[in-house]
């Protein structure tokens, strides 16, 4: 897995190349550049690898999809927002480069990030080239990371209209989940799989998605700064609506773990060896406690 890392660091670097205005690339570049895990690439570009297709090709979309993700941290991280100072074990972009600037700057990831596919995805038929657009958008806006942002934020406040199970479920499965769906989907669009294959790995992203934010929540009530690189404890500070606040650390992690098996039923269909890493991390973390 460290050599994917590796070569999708390379190309992000070299997707994303310092232009004039440099502030704004610079800001662009500092959150994306910072050690992420990389999860949504690495697992694009491994579903296309697992069904035969060509990694080459799904490259550029693969990073684009990561400057998606970084475009909804520095975003998340804003005094409006969660009002969080680090990120990634550093300074949070608007506390390094101004608000302004950090909101242009993921404003610039979100748009550069199509622009990169159109540009650069040499060798996917125009018929995968829009299918992977369309999801891209649909799951980047108002029908998925937006939608689930806006409740995030409103749920502090106690804000609900449908009920705490329900408004939970629809924040993870938007602000979380979306960039699972739209990372897996566009690993299987890149290797020209079927419908039936790629509605499985939607559904691997659903699972995959909400485990995934369980373990964030998890997480922020059991980790250290030293560990995540973000400041701990912040969901209860804020009144987050998350499955810890409403159904407590022991069910929150019975319920990761019902998840986390989910996935394996799916992931078991096929032969990875990284998609299984990624998902026993998680799962050992969590049982380590
Ligand atoms: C953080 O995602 C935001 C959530 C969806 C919980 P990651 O935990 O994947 O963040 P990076 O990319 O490793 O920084
Ligand atoms: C994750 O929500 C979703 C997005 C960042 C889009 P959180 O607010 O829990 O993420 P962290 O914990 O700040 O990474
Ligand atoms: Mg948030
Ligand atoms: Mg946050
Ligand atoms: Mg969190």
């Amino acid at each position: 897995m460290q050599n994917l890392i590796n070569l999708i660091n390379s190309k992000l670097d070299e997707y994303l190349q310092i232009n004039y205005p440099s502030d704004l690339f610079k800001a662009m570049k500092y959150t994306l550049e910072l050690p992420g895990k990389r999860l949504r690439p690495v697992m694009c570009i491994e579903t296309t690898n697992i069904l035969g297709g060509n990694i080459d090709v799904i490259l550029p979309a693969a990073c684009a999809i990561e400057m998606l993700h970084v475009h909804s941290l520095i975003l998340d991280d804003l005094p409006c927002m969660d009002n969080d100072d680090y990120r990634r074990g550093q300074l949070a972009n608007h506390k390094v480069f101004g608000e302004a600037n950090a909101v242009l700057a993921a404003d610039a990831l979100l748009t550069y990030a199509p622009q990169l596919i159109i540009e650069k995805s040499n060798g996917l038929s125009d018929k995968q080239l829009i299918r992977i657009l369309y999801e891209y958008t649909k799951f980047a806006g108002a029908y998925g990371l937006d939608a689930g942002q806006v409740v995030d934020i409103e749920s502090e406040g106690g804000k609900l209209i449908k009920s705490k199970e329900e408004t939970l479920n629809f924040i993870h499965l938007n602000k979380t989940a979306a960039l699972f769906r739209l990372a897996l989907k566009t690993g299987a669009i890149g290797a020209d799989a079927d419908e039936k294959i790629i509605n499985e790995f939607d559904e691997l992203g659903i699972k995959f998605g909400l485990a995934f934010q369980i373990y964030d929540d998890i997480m922020d009530t059991i980790s250290s700064f030293e560990e995540l690189g973000k400041t701990i404890g912040k969901d209860e500070n804020s009144q987050k609506l998350t499955y810890v606040s409403l159904y407590g650390l022991d069910n929150a992690k019975n319920k990761f773990k019902n998840l986390i098996n989910e996935c394996y039923d799916i992931i078991n269909n096929y032969d990875s060896k990284i998609l299984n890493e990624i998902i026993q991390k998680l799962d050992k973390r969590i049982a380590k406690g």
